[in-house]
């Protein structure tokens, strides 16, 4: 019997993957995909831990899915309810105690398990699960059926030994670990025989990446996207997020040599202020990023840069912010991600005496927000005129168009008949829009013509 199962994904691009992957898992059970809860006889919520705003909206959510369980309950048709993700990890028996509507409650170190957790519900009204063990999940995972368009997302390293004082990832997701070369490149050549042209290769450190390689050594993300790179059929190489403390010579020389690699990178530096740095424990300094950027340059000159960045973060003085905007105004970012602090339950950050008013963090980040909006307006600006690779990944509004990315990861909208989804097809950008851009085919014709006068 086919059953329906519905994911809801927030937060990251790790719990995006995390979500294919628990399809994948459930599939040989009988659970095919579904668009609604409504339709759904098992309904997942991959949740975000990483501010409070995101850990509330899974409350509210599973308040709505209580009153459609009672209503299906009523009919006749159970539906069964599991919390995934990081809200599962930090909050675990807790949420099952906490509503009602909780059926099973499932880490991300075991999500692998889902089909045990459905059978065991059959004896038991609830099932809940958040170990780290040290078998690898990997190793028991089927293999993906379908991809969803020609962008793939490929998880080669998880979890994070920083602990910034700000995050809670070094307790929702657990200690640093690389998977081996030889799994991801299995993984991503299935990818490809499925139809994939761009891989974005994903970790919480991504550029932590210490994974076994097949010659007994130990392998960094630098090695691994060269070996990944010879892949034929496979185009493009991304890969986040990254921190600035392994953004090591092979990975920036990867960036100078290696064509598949795409010219953007998520660098997140949070603050521009070495106090808050410091306080932040993210082991570098500003200027040790402004320098870091200036290699990386070096190396690919076009390469566009994008960081998160953290207002109001505890003792952060008028100063503190202006050294923030200094640092923006001077390294010029694609785009960024910027956010208010937020205390997280059990981080050090969290329990600081001087925490920050929520006006002046909200004035903070509308005066920061400004200024990196006006930073990618103008990168969006000087696209204008260029001509680039686009990758189509998906239909566009009208008929005959296709959005694709640009190398520099800018959505681009393309009235492109004979393209199809997963060409790649150079384009001219003729038009800015706020947060995209418009292009036009350049036919072999055009170039041809272009290449003689
Ligand atoms: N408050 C605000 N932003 C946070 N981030 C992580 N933890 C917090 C927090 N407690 C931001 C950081 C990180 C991004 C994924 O989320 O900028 O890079
Ligand atoms: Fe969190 Fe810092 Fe680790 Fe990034 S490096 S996941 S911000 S602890």
């Amino acid at each position: 019997m086919t059953r329906k199962l519905f994911i809801k994904t927030y937060g990251c691009q790790m719990n995006a993957y995390d979500s294919a992957r628990m399809a994948d898992v459930m599939a040989p059970h009988g659970y095919a995909l579904t668009d609604t809860p409504e339709s759904a006889d098992m309904v997942v919520l991959n949740t975000c831990h990483i501010r409070e705003k995101a850990a509330e909206k899974v409350y509210s959510e599973l308040g709505r899915l209580r009153e459609l369980k009672r209503e299906r309950a009523a009919e006749g048709r159970p539906m069964i309810v599991a919390v995934a993700g990081c809200v599962a990890q930090a909050e675990g028996e807790e949420m099952i105690r906490r509503t009602d509507a909780v059926d099973i409650v499932v880490g991300p170190q075991v999500y692998h398990r889902l089909p045990e957790m459905v059978a065991k519900l059959a004896r038991e009204a609830k099932a809940f699960d958040t170990e780290f063990p040290a078998v690898d999940k990997f190793d028991t995972l089927p293999e993906t059926k379908s991809v969803d368009g020609p962008a793939a997302l490929l998880t080669v390293q998880e979890g994070c030994d920083k602990f910034c004082t700000f995050c809670v990832v070094p307790y929702t997701r657990g200690a640093e670990y690389s998977r081996s070369v030889v799994q991801i490149e299995a993984e991503a050549r299935h990818l490809v025989e499925l139809g994939v042209r761009e891989i974005t290769l994903l970790g919480q450190n991504v550029n932590a990446f210490h994974g076994a390689g097949d010659d007994g050594e130990t392998w960094g993300l630098g090695r691994l996207i060269r070996r990944l790179a010879q892949i034929e059929g496979l185009a493009r190489l991304r890969y986040m997020t990254s921190h600035p403390r392994d953004m090591d010579d092979a990975l920036i020389a990867a960036h100078a040599e290696e064509a598949k690699l795409m010219p953007y990178l998520h660098l997140p530096v949070q603050s521009g202020s070495n106090v808050v740095l410091e306080a932040m424990n993210r082991g570098h300094t500003a200027d040790e990023y402004r320098k870091l950027v200036g290699r990386i340059r070096a190396a690919r000159p076009d390469i566009a840069l994008s960081s998160d960045f953290i207002v109001g973060f505890p003792g952060e003085s008028d100063a503190d912010f202006e050294a923030t905007m200094d640092l923006v105004r001077e390294i010029g970012f694609a785009q960024s991600f910027s956010f208010k602090y937020s205390p997280r339950p059990g981080t050090p950050a969290a329990a600081a005496r001087k925490q920050i008013p929520e006006d002046v963090k909200g004035a903070r980040l509308e005066q920061l927000q400004a200024l990196l909006n006006e930073q990618e307006q103008a990168f969006l600006r000087r696209c204008a005129g260029q001509e680039f690779d686009v990758l189509f990944e998906k239909p566009g509004r009208y008929d005959g168009q296709l959005i694709g990315r640009s190398p520099y990861l800018q959505s681009v909208h393309v009235a492109a008949r004979g393209q199809k989804i997963g060409d790649i097809a150079r384009v001219r950008v003729v038009q800015t829009m706020p947060h995209s851009l418009r292009g036009e085919l350049i036919s072999e014709a055009v170039r041809a013509a272009e290449a003689v006068a």
